[in-house]
């Protein structure tokens, strides 16, 4: 199989991830939950996957990394735990139902919330920013990149304007933390969501949240910390304040060794492969009469994803069709992303979406390249 859905998840991960989640599953206890040699494993290999990302992202330190099981829970986490009723919320067009959804609901529940639109090829227009924020304007939500397009956002123009103006600035990293290098500090970010499965090379079921020192989230969830086992509350200090429960140590050994291999090989080295298979597609397939691909390509950098429609056929079924006969896997219909596909006029359609990881090769691309032409043939 040729596998172009690498933005939903990546299919290869690096050997040493395997080998780190077969190895904690041979010998890992329950972190933070007692002394025994088995435990403290557990509780090293967690601490390990914080510090390995506390690196990657310019973290203050690891403390600040809270893990969950993906950006939903993240992004909830975060959008729940900093908005009160009569607080003001700014969100983008670009947005994940894992954004929209949670701020809808916060919205029934008394936050005002705006949307700022995208344009036809998905596009923001970053004055909008300042001329949405208002008096009680408590934050902005704001991708990193659209799952969708690939449409890169200049997160730090946006932080920059919300730490000028004394506003939480969130962050969903879902589709860039991996393969664009995030600096928390410099980009002035105060709280960062992630998931380990996508760019970050890790198993499903691993994700967490930078929290900035000094900002406070309240917890989704609360019950059972490993420390002070006596107090009604959950402890407030990070990163217990928003973990309760067993973490998925099995999962967070292999999320470290995805992430120390991030590290060892560099994310610009894989940002540059990634990015170069993605414009040896996009430079052929925008060429082909037919193919209407979405986004903006102009600018250098951008999310290693290109979707596409073939003629007026339903999205599902060209995608069903480029695996049954192809042996290529991609992701048609909505994404998850219901105001890009408003913006971009594919509400009906959908959209056949390609991602890259820096495992595929250049003949998969050449092979896909040629499906493409022979199905926009096609009656
Ligand atoms: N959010 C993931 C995607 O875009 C699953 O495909």
């Amino acid at each position: 199989m040729i596998y172009f859905d690498n933005a939903a998840t990546t299919l290869q991960k690096p050997p040493c991830v395997v080998q780190a989640i077969t190895a904690a599953l041979c010998s890992m206890g329950n972190p933070g939950r007692g002394s025994h040699l088995t435990a403290l494993d557990a509780s090293r290999t967690v601490f390990g996957t914080r510090r390995a990302l506390a690196e990657l992202f310019h973290a203050e330190s690891p403390d600040c990394i809270a893990f969950t099981a993906n950006s939903t829970q993240a992004l909830n986490t975060a959008i729940k735990g900093i908005l009160s009723p009569g607080d003001h919320v700014v969100t983008t067009a670009l947005e994940h139902n894992s954004v929209l959804r949670p701020l809808y609901e916060m919205e029934s529940r008394g936050v005002e919330l705006t949307i700022l639109p995208a344009d036809r090829q998905g596009r923001l227009h970053y004055k909008d920013f300042t001329a949405a924020i208002r008096g009680n304007t408590r934050a902005i939500v704001c991708t990193h990149g659209s799952n969708l397009t690939g449409n890169l956002v200049d997160i730090g123009r946006i932080g920059a304007l919300a730490r000028r103006r004394r506003l939480l600035f969130v962050v969903d990293a879902s589709q860039t933390a991996g393969v664009f290098p995030i600096d928390v500090q410099m980009m002035q970010i105060d709280i960062l969501c992630f998931t380990g499965h996508k760019s970050l090379l890790g198993p499903q079921g691993t994700g967490g949240l930078y929290v900035r020192p000094g900002v406070s989230v309240l917890p989704l969830i609360t019950g059972g910390s490993g420390v002070q086992s006596f107090l009604h509350q959950h402890p407030s200090r990070m990163p217990t304040a928003l973990e309760a429960g067993t973490l998925n140590a099995h999962g967070l050994a292999g999320l470290g060794a995805a992430v120390r291999y991030l590290l060892e090989t560099g994310v610009d080295t894989i940002r540059e492969r990634e990015l170069a298979l993605m414009r040896c597609f996009y430079e052929q397939v925008q060429r082909i009469p037919g193919i209407m691909v979405y986004g903006d390509f102009s600018p250098s950098q951008r999310c290693p994803i290109v979707a596409l429609n073939v003629r007026d056929y339903d999205s599902g079924v060209v995608s069903d069709t480029l695996a049954a006969r192809y042996g290529i896997a991609t992701r048609p219909g909505a994404h998850c992303a219901p105001l890009m596909h408003q913006a971009l006029g594919t509400v009906k359609q959908g959209a056949v979406r390609f991602s890259f990881c820096h495992y595929n090769t250049e003949e998969e691309i050449q092979t896909a390249v040629a499906a493409l032409r022979e199905l926009a043939k096609e009656e």
